[in-house]
């Protein structure tokens, strides 16, 4: 896997929401190597904060070098992330992780399926799927964000918490209500999300592949700080474990316990 250390050079900085921040980079080699679904690591320009943080690329917009980055302002070194402007620069490590495999796609119509700070890695996902999709996403309040680029690249749904946009309820909710069908099913969100959405794509019989948000310290494999519970040997180590990082962050939920 190629993976390259860059400085790399603020290029907008746009509030989506009060907390939710989009960052464009422009990056040497990085962005002509995303796929959909990997992650980078952002040091923070504090040195007090040593640990690098993960971040899903958005998107990546090959021809220019530029990754998007959409951020939750939620501790320190994210609201430092918050704060950089236009030319500041900041050093980044990546494309990491394995990415969802779009290949799996083919002859069939997708479900992307995105709760909270894990919708913007499916943006990428939804433009290089050349297939027919549809787009649930799944927000607190009306406090959204990204919908419409997503409603620019298949039909989008909506389920809010408090019931102000789309469905009250989850994204699974507004799949039943709204007796959405696919072929597939790819998903990033929090882990009781990706728990009913692994039962349901087991109950409907349908392949199901899910991008696992986890703390990490080097995002390259090295230290074990991100495992998650498998559901079989890993074939290296032979524990039944998987590096979020370095196996990750997309399993096939068959693959993993959550
Ligand atoms: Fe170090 Fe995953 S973060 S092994």
């Amino acid at each position: 896997m190629i993976r390259y250390t860059e400085t790399v050079r603020v290029l907008k900085n746009e509030a989506l929401t009060e907390d939710i921040f989009l960052l464009d980079l422009q990056t040497d080699k990085i962005a002509e190597e995303a796929r959909p679904g990997q992650f980078v690591m952002v040091t923070c320009r504090d040195e007090s904060r040593l640990l690098p943080r993960p971040i899903s690329i958005c998107t990546s917009d090959i021809q220019r070098g530029i990754i998007t980055l959409v951020i939750r302002r939620c501790g320190k070194g994210t609201a430092e992330f918050a704060r950089l402007a236009a030319g500041d620069s900041l050093q980044v490590l990546g494309p990491l992780g394995n990415g969802f495999p779009t290949e799996k796609a083919e002859g069939r119509r997708a479900l992307l399926v995105g709760g909270g700070v894990g919708i913007p890695p499916l943006l990428y996902l939804a433009e290089s799927l050349p297939c027919e999709k549809d787009i649930i996403l799944g927000f607190r309040n009306a406090d959204t964000f990204l919908t419409e680029h997503f409603a620019l690249l298949g039909n989008v749904h909506l389920a809010t918490e408090d019931g102000s946009l789309g469905t009250k309820g989850n994204v699974l909710d507004c799949i039943r209500q709204e007796q959405i069908e696919g072929g597939i099913i790819y998903a990033c969100g929090p882990i009781p999300m990706l728990r009913a959405l692994k039962a349901f794509a087991q109950e409907k019989n349908l392949p199901c592949y899910l991008s696992l948000e986890e703390r990490m310290a080097c995002g390259i494999g090295a230290c074990l700080g991100c495992v998650c519970r498998a559901s079989s040997p890993d074939p290296h180590f032979g524990t039944e474990t998987r590096r979020v990082c370095a196996d990750g962050p997309v399993f096939e939920a068959g693959d993993i316990l959550l």
